[in-house]
């Protein structure tokens, strides 16, 4: 494991653990490909590391949000392809081309901008085609799919590599719209496969719906959060049982102190101890991706294996926990705020739960002030 000693908190990312989720999700998906969603810096756990290790477990692609999160791992030397999910600016154009990425293109001035971009390249780059089929947020209509994918495969300085299009209730498997997205999708790829024109890789599928839906996993799937170990709705927890989270969020014991009955920590003084308490401080807080709600619901941690309450108000760069049920709790000592200790673990669904959100945003919260240290 990577070490430094700047600071007292830190997140721990298990490597492995997205490989063997990886390869996991190979052999279930197969021979659907499987691609591998890396923005927002791989949800938190490290673009760079976390595509290396999708690859290792048979990744074939990689997906991003940004062209830049895109050009860093062309930097880094990653060659599979990468698709920036929704169509960019035109001032993107230049620079998805000369990184090699993989454009979407929803609109006619999209498939312009990137043709321009392509030809004073001298490449032909490749893109897909995203079809809005119900979720309403990007994609071409579906009746006018037919014409921009045309109009794709006749650009001198484009080639179809793919169209998709993506769910919006996924993770209910039982919503109607499912159903009627995949209908919608397969009369826009049979439409153009009736007019001879080769669509390339056709995927809809995110994690929720690879897992769910097998008539949805096509030529390959999108999957982010099961590869990170992660759960991307209730609905379908029991789907992802064997997957295994690859991201910790630790820190160490900053200062102990004992507070007696009726006092109370933090900002506000909201909570009183109701006996003679033994108060740590943790340097780590909402600046760092805590979200300061999950004081209110007395979010537990674990500390030597046992689970303590936070006692107040988390800060900006610090909370408190109450250890009196610890016993010898010292300077040091190394508070796992989520992940496993022992025989318990703290899950990034419970923080999720605790404050009214998905798993998806605790990890992409972990702000870039707290270290990621790699397993
Ligand atoms: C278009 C698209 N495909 C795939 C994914 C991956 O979704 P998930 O992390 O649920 O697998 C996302 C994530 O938001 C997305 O926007």
């Amino acid at each position: 494991m990577s070490t430094s000693t700047t600071r007292w908190a830190w997140v721990e990312v298990d490597t492995d653990a997205v490989c063997n989720n990886v390869a996991h999700l190979c052999s279930l998906m197969a021979p659907s490909e499987v691609w591998v969603v890396v923005k927002a810096d791989g949800y938190g756990h490290g673009a760079l590391r976390v595509a290396r290790a999708a690859i290792d477990g048979g990744a074939t692609g990689l997906c991003v949000a940004l062209v830049e999160e895109g050009a860093r791992l062309r930097e880094a030397g990653v060659e599979v392809p990468v698709l920036i999910l929704s169509e960019q600016p035109p001032s993107q154009s230049a620079d998805i081309v000369r990184h090699g990425l993989t454009a979407t293109i929803a609109s006619r001035a999209g498939l312009m901008s990137l043709n321009s971009a392509a030809a004073a390249h001298g490449v032909v780059a490749a893109v897909h085609v995203k079809v809005d089929t119900g979720m309403h947020r990007a994609g071409v209509d579906p009746k006018d799919a037919i014409n921009l994918v045309t109009a794709v495969h006749e650009a001198d300085n484009l080639a179809l590599a793919g169209v998709f299009t993506h769910f919006a209730c996924a993770d209910e498997p039982d919503h109607e719209a499912n159903a009627r997205q995949l209908a919608t999708f397969n009369r826009v790829i049979d439409d153009i496969r009736a007019t001879r024109i080769n669509p390339g890789r056709v995927h809809a599928a995110n994690s929720a719906a690879a897992l769910t839906m097998s008539t949805a996993r096509l030529d390959m799937v999108r999957v982010g959060i099961v590869t990170y170990g992660l759960v991307p709705g209730s609905g379908v927890a029991s789907y992802c049982g064997e997957f295994r989270p690859a991201l910790a969020v630790k820190a160490q014991v900053s200062a102990v102190r004992t507070i007696e009955a009726g006092d109370a920590v933090s900002y506000g003084l909201r909570r009183a101890v109701s006996r003679t308490s033994t108060i740590a401080t943790v340097p780590v807080g909402y600046a760092d991706g805590v979200p300061r709600g999950l004081w209110a619901t007395a979010q537990e941690v674990l500390l030597r294996g046992q689970r303590c309450p936070i006692a107040g108000t988390v800060t900006m760069d610090q909370l408190m926990i109450d250890v009196t049920e610890c016993g010898g709790v010292q300077v040091g000592d190394v508070v796992t705020l989520i992940g496993a200790d022992g025989n318990d673990a703290v899950t990034v669904s419970e923080w999720a739960t605790s404050v009214g959100t998905i798993d998806y945003e605790i990890v992409c919260g972990m702000s870039a002030r707290m270290e990621r240290r790699y397993l």
